[in-house]
């Protein structure tokens, strides 16, 4: 193991090298960060086998490299190079802050599925301007007109499930917030439109059951609708078809704000913008919108109904509780513990890329121009410098707002961070609360397996099967 160079001093502005002794004092955010030129060690793993491992169990490789070399460490992979994986929150501040270590770029790998013309891909001032334009829709004023649709679709979700039948949390999940998902893109649609979208946004989400051929360019091949890419550009085009219908209606209507959702803005302020660029637009948005929360609520499943003291605790808190949606605007409930906690400890994106456009420096570290920096939240929130007892899912560190994280960004950030900064965190937050508020009321569930492995879905982490549960009988 290397361990870091002399000039680490003890609790020095949060970096320290992986040998530093137990005892010593968790360092002030505030602090400057390190003057000299800090030497990580190397995670030594190369070959097939190391890229199978951070692909399908990413959380197994950071545990090994965080127990051995720390919360920061150098290792290759495969379109990055060697990229600098942190959970230090002085180096994830100085990376997230550096306007010269930019986001859109690690994300490029997607273009083939999303185009090159989506929030998440864009950067610089094209990246601002979207993010101008979008933002409206997501801020919690937004979306706080979802939280109706989201508890009738609960309601009506959760009644039809009979006692014995197993069904998964993932799609659960699912099921509740599409028609919220499809409302915020495409604004308010006759019923028929509104069933039409919803059954183009399942299907296209179901051609990715394999993760895979999202990053093997040469897995990408149409060879008609048998094969996972060709069924993934069919269904790809069948969205499309249908927003230039959206497209002609809103031609022809007036513009009413409400009615119109993301879509509406997108094609008023396009200036001159080609559909092709809208598609990109609205496929991202219902990608990671709809599927981040729903394996994010897997996990907050898993873990709630894996400690019955949890489950108490939540029974009680919401006993009486008449008005859900008034209730779940409180950021200090114990229901809305449970989902920062679960976050905190399985967040569903392990890590954000950030790559230098020019040769730069990060906490004293030189950067050269192309070098990509991967800011943790996986190592962050499990650091046990800063989180006590951190791979132990207790909701009462962050009761009442207590919450030995929530005033320090950089130690918890499952949204990520800065600029680029998932702009549906208010949306998810909201959704997270009221599924589970709602299903604490309305049934009662036991998880299949007491204990779920971390496995790939698409994009993200989340436990097998999305959590299998067993109805069981009414509260
Ligand atoms: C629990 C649910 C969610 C989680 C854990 C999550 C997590 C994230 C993370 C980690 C990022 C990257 C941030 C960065 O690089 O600093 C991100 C970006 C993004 N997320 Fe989310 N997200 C969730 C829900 C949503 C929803 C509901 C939407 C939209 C409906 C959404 C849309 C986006 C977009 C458009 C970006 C790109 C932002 C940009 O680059 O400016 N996400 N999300």
């Amino acid at each position: 193991m290397v361990s870091g160079p002399p000039w680490f001093a003890p609790g020095h502005c949060g970096i320290k090298p992986a040998a530093m002794p137990e005892s010593t004092p968790p360092c002030a955010l505030g602090t400057p960060p390190a003057p000299a030129s800090p030497d990580f060690p190397e995670l030594k793993a190369r070959g097939l086998r190391h890229l199978a491992r951070w692909f399908y169990r990413p959380g197994e490789v950071l545990r090994a490299a965080q127990a051995r070399h720390g919360n920061t460490f150098y290792t290759r992979l495969p379109s990055l190079g060697r990229a600098l994986v942190t959970g230090e929150p002085a180096i994830v501040r100085a990376t997230v802050t550096n306007p010269d270590l930019v986001g859109g770029r690690g994300t490029r790998f997607l273009r083939p599925l999303l185009g090159e013309d989506s929030l998440i891909i864009l950067e610089g001032e094209a990246h601002r301007a979207r993010r101008k334009l979008l933002a409206p829709h997501f801020r919690n004023e937004a979306v706080r007109r979802f939280d109706a649709m989201t508890l009738q679709r609960a309601g009506a979700v959760l009644a039809r499930l009979r006692p014995g039948e197993v069904v998964s949390a993932a799609q659960l999940a699912r099921d509740i917030t599409l028609p919220v998902i499809v409302r915020l893109v495409f604004g308010k649609l006759d019923a028929a439109a509104q069933s039409e979208a919803e059954a183009i946004v399942a299907t296209l989400y179901h051609s990715f059951a394999n993760p895979l051929f999202l990053f093997l360019r040469p897995l990408q091949l149409r060879l008609g609708g048998l094969s996972p890419w060709g069924r993934l550009v069919a269904n790809r085009r069948r969205l499309n078809r249908f927003i230039d219908a959206r497209l002609d209606a809103l031609r022809a209507q007036c513009h009413d704000e409400d009615a119109h959702g993301v879509l509406a803005d997108l094609y008023r302020h396009g200036d001159g913008r080609k559909r092709r660029h809208i598609y990109h637009e609205v496929i991202s948005l219902l990608l990671f919108g709809h599927d981040t929360g729903a394996v994010s609520l897997a996990w907050l499943f898993y873990h709630v109904h894996r400690d019955p003291r949890v489950l108490g605790t939540l029974r009680t808190e919401l006993a009486d509780v008449s008005d859900l949606a008034a209730f779940c605007e409180s950021e200090r409930s114990f229901c809305a513990a449970c989902v920062r906690e679960s976050l905190r400890l399985d967040p569903v994106v392990m890590h954000l890329t950030r790559i230098a456009v020019r040769d730069t420096e990060v906490a004293g570290l030189p950067v050269a121009r192309g070098q990509a920096i991967l800011p943790s939240a996986w190592l962050a929130q499990r650091n046990p410098e800063i989180h006590a007892r951190p791979d132990e899912f207790d909701p009462w560190r962050f009761f009442d707002g207590q919450g030995d994280t929530l005033d320090n960004p950089y130690a918890f950030f499952p949204f990520g961070l800065g600029a680029r900064k998932c702009i549906g965190e208010p949306l998810a937050m909201r959704q997270l609360k009221l599924i589970l508020a709602r299903s604490v009321q309305d049934v009662s569930f036991e998880l299949v397996h007491p204990t779920l492995p971390p496995e790939r879905q698409m994009l993200l982490i989340g436990p097998r099967g999305g959590t299998p549960l067993r109805v069981g009988n009414r509260p």
